[in-house]
């Protein structure tokens, strides 16, 4: 199989980016002092104290991420490191699907909370999908963010001619589904920032191709067209979990039967050590933590439309509507 289109391939290049988050919260728990003086077993309140870091509330984020990640734990109100122990492996086998232009963009962010760490107002300004559309931009024309692409195209089986709903669009896919589905097709892109859909309009327009592009919270998509394929990639990490059934029934919706939906996610249940990529990814203040497939089968099942649900890969989830 083209290495392009293996599902693994997303696999491989998550697991690797959520294990250099992991290495990345050690070397923030050292460079910052948090390990050495949990030596001293403080109590939670004892270390925020401690610690010369003026964003407190990111510094208690940090110590819950210790503990969901098992490096702490919470006695008696007082803190206790772990002795949390992982080992690296290079194998070989994985190193051939690895895309690795991500790491520039992960090394970004790292610099990020840096800053973050620095001023208690900078978490919601960094990575915001407006003011900083040009840094998502770049995060979504990597090499890897067009192989999840390519593979969710051929899972899809997208090709000229086809209807597609991407929900949560941003700024790069609406042109590569555009030239999929090519001038008979139609592509419509849902996105809520209006910084990203006009990055996407500029290179839609540039090819003049067959999308349109809606600035719209995706809990109020309206069954208006029918598609041959639904793509929410990336994005149910940003709907409240509350409000992620109602996404999935509009989605469902608006698919014709016999089409397909992917969902691609880093699934909390299907990934080792995720809560290490979420403190970073919660610079961005609509983050609300990465689903499970589990409750994303659930929530799907529960709707009652008529669906099968394959797993091509563990960050994939693929409905059919029968
Ligand atoms: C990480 S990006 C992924 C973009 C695209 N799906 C991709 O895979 O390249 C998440 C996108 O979802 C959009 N988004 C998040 N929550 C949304 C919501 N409730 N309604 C509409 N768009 C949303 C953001 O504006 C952003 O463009």
């Amino acid at each position: 199989m083209n290495n392009m289109r293996n599902p693994r391939i997303i696999d491989v290049n998550l697991d690797m980016m959520i294990r250099t988050s992991l290495l990345h919260i050690i070397a923030l728990g050292t460079k910052h002092g948090v390990f050495s003086f949990l030596t001293k077993n403080p109590t939670p309140q004892e270390l925020i104290d401690e610690i010369d870091l003026p964003n407190r509330r990111l510094l208690l984020s940090f110590i819950n991420v210790l503990k969901r990640l098992n490096i702490i734990e919470e006695r008696d109100y007082a803190l206790y490191l772990d002795g949390f122990s992982y080992t690296i492996k290079i194998p070989q086998g994985k190193y051939d699907l690895v895309v690795p232009d991500w790491v520039s963009v992960q090394e970004e962010i790292y610099r990020m909370v840096d800053y973050a760490f620095i001023t208690p107002v900078h978490p919601h300004v960094l990575m915001d999908f407006d003011k900083d559309a040009d840094f998502w931009d770049m995060r979504m024309n990597t090499k890897f963010s067009r192989a999840y692409r390519d593979v969710t195209a051929s899972l899809l089986g997208i090709k000229k001619g086809m209807s597609v709903l991407d929900i949560g669009c941003g700024s790069v896919s609406p042109a590569y589904f555009g030239e999929k589905v090519g001038y008979n097709g139609f592509y419509m892109g849902v996105d809520y920032s209006p910084a990203l859909l006009d990055i996407a309009r500029a290179r839609v327009e540039a090819k003049n191709l067959p999308v349109e592009l809606k600035e719209l919270d995706a809990r109020l998509i309206r069954p208006v067209n029918e598609y041959d394929a639904v793509i929410l990639s990336f994005v149910l990490e940003y709907v409240e979990p509350k409000d992620r059934g109602r996404v999935l029934k509009n989605a469902l919706d608006v698919l014709k039967s016999g089409g397909r939906m992917a969902i691609v996610d880093p699934f909390i249940d299907s990934f080792e050590f995720v809560p290490a990529l979420e403190f970073f990814e919660s610079l961005n203040k609509e983050f609300r933590g990465f689903p499970a497939a589990k409750e994303i089968t659930e929530r799907i099942l529960a709707l009652g439309f008529d669906v099968e649900i394959e797993r091509p890969a563990r960050s994939v989830l693929l409905v059919r509507k029968l």
